[in-house]
């Protein structure tokens, strides 16, 4: 994870204007394919990107969905998110099949874990039950993590009292070097902002929940087959829960905030059984992002016109976000 922020750093220079959040998602899904799946396939990060964007733009509108025969209709749209399709199942393709070609002792790792994985009766996945695992992984693993960092940077370009704070601590903890794993417990200033913008900016906004036994709240009488949508993006500016609620104060998680929630106050990962997987990994990954990247530069915005916010799947700014690199050097 460093590696790879280390390189993407040494690709920006001081005073130049760059679209963070296409940086962030880019790295981000770099991480995710080598680490995840251990793949050294030849990646052109940003066509791939492009083509997950592609796919996911169909969830911002409910046609594909609601129009029967949408997906056969001539629209450049479609052809579009046909050819979307095509080069991710080509890449996904190649990962397997490079992994398959591995000597067992070479393989290790999900995708190894995947490839080898049987159920109760000893029966493999196939072909299409891998590929929807790992793309699975590839489109969970990559925009969440990347929109928690972007609006991290966001917020930290719009509070400059925050960034100091945290410029001095990963100068006091890394006295000038890249992190490491081991340093992660000392890395809290870079945790806590990452918190707050997870906060007040929610990756994934909501989640949805099927009833399957009837119950009632105050009154209201929740049927079996009913939706639910539970929503981090209100929630967690509840004043109940949170002083200041609109506020961003990293600070306020530094002295056990965590603990004393009642439980679901704060829930970026979902919770329950299908709480997110990728927890531990993307907590871990934004902090050690942030602080690479942090170490070595502070990130200005263009302008005090608020970011435009785009409720797809998860919550993006619409039009990226368009920042001048400083270096702190
Ligand atoms: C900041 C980053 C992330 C956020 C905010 C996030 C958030 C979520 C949320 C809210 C859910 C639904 C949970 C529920 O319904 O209770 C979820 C599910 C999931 N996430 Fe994440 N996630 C992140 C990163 C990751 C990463 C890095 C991976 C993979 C390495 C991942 C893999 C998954 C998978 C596979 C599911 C579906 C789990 C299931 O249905 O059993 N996520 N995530």
């Amino acid at each position: 994870m460093v590696t790879l922020t280390e390189r993407v750093a040494d690709g920006l220079c001081d005073g130049e204007v760059r679209d963070m959040h296409g940086v962030l998602m880019r790295l981000t899904l770099d991480i995710v394919v080598r680490t995840l799946f251990g793949s050294n396939v030849e990646l052109d990060v940003s066509a791939v990107g492009a083509a997950l964007s592609e796919i996911m733009d169909r969830y911002a509108s409910m046609l594909p969905f609601i129009v029967p025969g949408y997906d056969k209709l001539p629209l450049p749209r479609q052809r579009r998110f046909r050819e979307a399709l095509a080069l991710i199942d080509g890449l996904v393709g190649r990962i397997i099949d490079e992994r398959r070609r591995l000597p067992d002792s070479g393989r290790n790792g999900l995708l190894s874990m995947l490839l080898a994985a049987q159920d109760e009766h000893g029966t493999g996945m196939t072909e299409s039950q891998l590929r929807d695992e790992v793309i699975t992984l590839m489109f969970a693993g990559h925009e969440t993590t990347a929109n928690a960092l972007t609006w991290s940077l966001m917020l930290l370009g719009q509070h400059p009292e925050s960034d100091d704070a945290l410029a001095s601590s990963l100068q006091e903890t890394l006295g000038g070097r890249a992190p490491t794993v081991d340093d992660l417990p000392q890395l809290t200033a870079a945790e806590n902002v990452v918190t707050e913008a997870m906060r007040l900016y929610p990756p994934a906004w909501s989640i949805g929940r099927e009833v399957i036994e009837p119950f009632e709240i105050r009154g209201t009488l929740f049927p079996r087959g009913a939706q639910l949508w539970l929503a981090q993006c209100v929630t967690h500016r509840d004043p109940r829960f949170f002083d200041d609620p609109d506020q961003f104060r990293p600070e306020r998680w530094a002295d056990g905030l965590a603990k004393r929630l009642p439980k679901f106050a704060y829930f970026p990962f979902g919770g329950g059984q299908r709480a997110c997987i990728g927890t531990s990994f993307a907590n871990m990954e934004a902090t050690l992002v942030l602080a690479t990247l942090c170490r070595r530069f502070r990130f200005e915005l263009l302008n005090a016109e608020p970011v435009e916010l785009q409720a797809s799947v998860t919550l993006r700014p619409k039009h990226g976000l368009r920042m001048r690199v400083r270096s702190r050097a």
